[in-house]
């Protein structure tokens, strides 16, 4: 037990406390015990004799076992995270975001099935359902981000997971989770959300109706763009075929980027609001530049998300993105590539900004959008230098 399972600590107060249960941090015999649990690196665990050996074949999630069974370094992350989420059962730990989205697909479908797949997914989600997904025997079904209850005229018969994406990663729509939601446990179907952009600080997805909650550690968690792991947390009813699927797939994560993980997390609150302020900041200036069309942020008022994001979320990270009025793709390079405190990468979250441009695919809605999008991950750095970076990129259209 840690103290982060106590469901009446403020989050922010279970961002440090949590994981760091006595057994993981401390020995009776070196008399006293340590802030953060070790990195404890084993692939081979050893057995005192033949008895504890069968004994601990049977072991729970939390035992010494195997090495890909994990050690209390990466227990204490899934601890720490399961702690995050009021309602859920466990945590499990893929090596990337991707890994982890995939994992839980696979472990909730079946060949014959159907999905309901929301068509603002982050790209390499979609390829996953077009790809191995159809190969296995599932069929995909694209659905309208905005299509909140009415969600209830796609389910079928086979219908057995929605998966959620919100605010969509690149293109920013607000989903109206608790309609889907409710509809889905009407009608006995799962769902499952891409929790990366709010983290459970400013969305507690499984207080809000979600079964399976994912997030790409590898963003905000992290936050120092040094290290790439995704979650998969749940409720009790599904935990344990989340919980068997992983071994089977006998994806494992390495306790030094658990620890990192875990060094990320402790601030990740005070990172959180430095990032939101800041790009609420730069998306505010940039909304009343000329050579902008639109600033696709929730967090905005004139945002078409703003109402159901206000009424659901606890508060906005820094990723959001732009159109350029009437500008065309060079001139979309030129602006970014005039940048130098922005880097051009992939990835969010760390505590450098970031800028991409952005290509919108849709198969079940269409992105009629004709201006260029940029989608910018604001850092940490000061937002006047900032704002000063994206001056030059205006300078260059
Ligand atoms: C919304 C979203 N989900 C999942 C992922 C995948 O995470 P990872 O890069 O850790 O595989 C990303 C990565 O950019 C993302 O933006």
């Amino acid at each position: 037990m840690s103290k982060s399972d106590d469901d009446n600590l403020r989050p922010a107060t279970k961002l440090v406390q949590g994981g760091r249960r006595p057994e993981w941090t401390g020995d009776p015999r070196l008399g006293g015990s340590v802030v953060n649990p070790p990195v404890w690196r084993a692939s081979t665990i050893l057995y005192d004799n033949i008895a504890d050996l069968e004994a601990r074949g049977h072991a729970t999630h939390d035992k010494l076992y195997y090495g890909r069974r994990g050690t209390p370094t990466v227990w204490a992350l899934a601890d720490a995270l399961t702690g995050m989420e009021p309602g859920a059962a466990g945590t499990l730990l893929y090596p990337s975001g991707v890994a982890a989205n995939s994992a839980g697909l696979l472990a909730l479908l079946a060949p014959g099935d159907h999905l309901l797949m929301v068509d603002s997914a982050y790209e390499p989600t979609r390829a996953f359902c077009d790809g191995l997904l159809t190969r296995y025997g599932v069929t995909t079904t694209y659905y309208d981000p905005l299509i909140g209850a009415g969600i209830a005229d796609l389910i079928t018969p086979a219908t057995k997971l929605i998966f959620l994406e919100s605010p969509g990663s690149l293109t920013f729509e607000v989903q109206d989770i608790p309609a889907i939601t409710r509809v889905a446990r009407e009608r006995g179907v799962l769902t499952m959300l891409d929790n990366t952009w709010a983290t459970p600080l400013l969305f507690p997805a499984l207080a809000h109706g979600v079964d399976v909650t994912m997030m790409s550690l590898t963003k905000y968690v992290g936050g120092h763009s040094d290290a790439m792991m995704g979650s998969l947390t749940a409720t009790k009813a599904v935990w344990p075929r989340l919980r068997s699927a992983a071994y089977q797939l006998g994806q494992a994560v390495s306790p030094d980027d658990c620890a990192l993980m875990l060094r990320g997390l402790r601030t990740l609150d005070v990172r959180m609001a430095r990032h939101g302020e800041n790009g609420l900041a730069v998306a505010n200036w940039l909304a009343a530049r000329p050579e902008v069309g639109r600033v696709l942020h929730p967090a905005l008022p004139g945002d078409p998300g703003h109402a159901i994001w206000s009424r659901d979320f606890g508060g906005t990270s820094g990723l959001f993105g732009f159109t350029l009025k009437g500008a065309d793709i060079a001139a979309r390079a030129r602006f970014i590539d005039a940048l130098s405190l922005f880097g051009i990468g992939f990835s969010w979250g760390g505590y450098e900004s970031l800028v991409v441009p952005g290509n919108p695919i849709r198969t079940a809605t269409e992105w009629t959008d004709p201006d260029p999008l940029i989608r910018l991950s604001v850092g940490l750095e000061d937002p006047v230098d900032l704002i000063a970076d994206l001056e030059r990129g205006f300078a260059a259209l």
